[in-house]
């Protein structure tokens, strides 16, 4: 693997609690987790990203913290925790873990202490204004769940600050002590042997709120300082960002004015999920190219990280009404499919109708565009969505690893739900029966997943769309990096195609099919590549002797 380890990663993510639970209590544990290292092993997957492990009441599925400094007792112990490390490390698998500190939960002791007197010492960890803010009303994430993002406390006598529920008070990140905490939470992990950091909520941690300003400053200084101190503690272990903003105020993400990747290594590609999303939807791939055309230039070290489905909803606020219509059109044609008005509850194996080609070439292209990949458990044998369940909880179901009773998840009433009804209950999507069959879509995932690991200059290379006339849903990218290079070919509609890409013969030695949909012709002089409808071709067009 390269220097960058994260730019030729695969990532898998998956909450604990409903991966494999070990001591039927219906909860997924770390031994669970550990007893399934295998199976990752297997997939090909070399890092994993794990959902909130913090102590929790629970109210945001984990994204309310109690105590930054252990690990929730129904997962395991801390001792369990630094085995997982361990296990994962002896299987080449790297462990990044969840960290929410734009906020607390509101049972968190600093917040309890916060609030019972002015004087506490922690009082100034949190946001307050005595008066009711201007902005009470504005800014809130989830319209219909939220009513405010200042609430009124009545033991501290003054309003607090909650970009997110109102139970997850914003941490005061003005206050030098709460800045120096953080840190020190970042190298308790760091110094117990995680590779990195998933940080939830970036845009939110950086804002210095004022009470009744909807435009409070950004202090992206705090980014390089965190970046900074990771780095002494650990020279490889990385930050990967959420932001989900507009594109151009994307690269102050990754670094400073002055064009050195000095902040957040990873950032997800939301804007490329929604595109992704809209191209699938209307079978055409314009939306992609353009968002590849127009993707901001990033800093040496910068990376994206790609996604079709991640543990929220699919979010669409970045594109026009018009194309969220299309999407939810296509995707989400029920109410009940949709969330928040901006967002899609199902996994991809449902919302593509279930068509195994079509679920191939979507993978095969997220897989395939530049960035590292990230794939939600479940992804790989075709989980569905229980619809039943609350909001994002549709999409949280257990893993469903065979026969057995609960899917072989649990023996006891597990957490959630196991899907037991419908194509896609346990009984027809599971790990074991897929395991045995070399057609099935676990099969196929860990044939892509280790044709890419031969594919470097996916991950580290640069990517570029192919500039010619291609028939209608054909989408041709190239990928090349010090390794060699790769084409790649989808088709987005159900049309077969013949594509015409001439030109590459000339500089091109080493034309051959890595991996497809299907067997094709041999790629010859390039005027002829068939795609079938639905259909993907990788080529490697040359590989460098090192
Ligand atoms: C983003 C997380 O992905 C989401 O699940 C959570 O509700 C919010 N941040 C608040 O932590
Ligand atoms: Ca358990």
């Amino acid at each position: 693997m390269g220097e960058r380890w994260y730019t030729e990663s695969v990532i898998y993510c998956l909450d604990v609690e409903t991966f494999q639970d070990s001591n039927g209590d219906g909860i997924g544990d770390f031994q669970g987790l550990i007893s399934r290292l295998d199976y990752l092993t297997r997939l090909g997957i070399n890092c994993l990203w794990l959902h909130p492990i913090h102590p929790t009441p629970g109210r945001d599925d984990g994204y309310d913290a109690t105590d930054f400094y252990n690990v929730d007792p129904r997962l395991g112990t801390l001792g369990d925790f630094a085995e997982l490390l361990h296990e994962a490390a002896n299987r080449g698998i790297k462990v990044i873990i969840d960290l929410v500190v734009n906020h607390t939960s509101d049972e968190h002791p600093w917040f309890q202490s916060a609030v019972a007197s002015k004087d506490s010492p922690y009082r100034d960890w949190y946001v307050w204004s005595d008066k009711e803010p201007a902005d009470r009303f504005q800014g809130m994430v989830f319209p219909g769940e939220q009513a405010e993002t200042w609430t009124y406390h009545r033991r501290a006598r003054a309003w607090y600050y909650h970009r997110f529920y109102d139970f997850q008070p914003d941490l005061n990140f003005a206050n030098p002590l709460v800045r120096a905490e953080i840190k020190k939470i970042l190298a308790f992990w760091i110094q117990l042997g995680v590779a990195g950091f998933r940080m939830d909520a970036v845009p939110f941690i950086i804002e210095l709120t004022e009470p009744g300003r909807t435009d409070s400053p950004m202090d992206f200084d705090y980014l390089s300082e965190l970046r900074q101190h990771i780095q002494w503690r650990r020279g490889d272990a990385v930050l990967l960002a959420e932001a989900n903003v507009e594109p151009e105020k994307l690269p102050e993400y990754f670094g400073d004015a002055g064009g050195s990747g000095n902040r957040i290594h990873m950032l997800f590609d939301f804007m490329l999920n929604g595109r992704l999303v809209l191209a699938l939807a209307r079978q055409n791939p314009e939306p992609v190219i353009d968002w590849l055309k127009t993707t901001p230039k990033l800093p040496p070290g910068g990376q994206w990280a790609t996604f079709l489905r991640n543990h929220d909803e699919i979010d669409l606020s970045r594109l026009t009404a018009e194309q969220r219509e299309d999407v939810f059109e296509q995707f989400g044609p029920d109410e009940d499919m949709r969330l928040y008005d901006r967002g899609i509850r199902r996994r991809l194996g449902p919302m593509l109708g279930g068509d195994r080609r079509r679920l191939e070439m979507a993978y095969s292209l997220q897989f395939t565009l530049r960035g590292t990949p990230v794939l939600r458990y479940g992804e790989e044998i075709g989980m569905g969505e229980d619809l039943s369940q609350v909001g994002r909880y549709a999409i949280r179901t257990p893993m469903q690893w065979s026969f057995a009773k609960n899917g072989g998840f649990s023996d006891a009433e597990p957490i959630r739900p196991v899907i037991s009804k419908g194509d896609y209950a346990y009984d027809a999507v599971n790990v074991t029966a897929q395991r045995h069959d070399p057609g099935s879509l676990l099969a196929w995932f860990e044939r892509m997943i280790r044709t890419l690991r031969e594919s470097p200059e996916v991950g580290s290379g640069t990517c570029a769309c192919v500039d010619k006339p291609l028939p209608a849903g054909v989408l041709a990218h190239r990928a090349d990096g010090p390794t060699g290079s790769m084409l790649f070919l989808h088709n987005l509609g159900t049309e077969d195609a013949v594509v015409d890409l001439g030109d590459l013969a000339k500089d091109t030695h080493l034309p051959n099919d890595v991996f497809a949909d299907q067997e094709y012709e041999p790629v010859g002089d390039f005027t002829e590549l068939r795609l079938a409808g639905y259909g993907y071709r990788w080529i490697r067009l040359r590989r460098s002797s090192v």
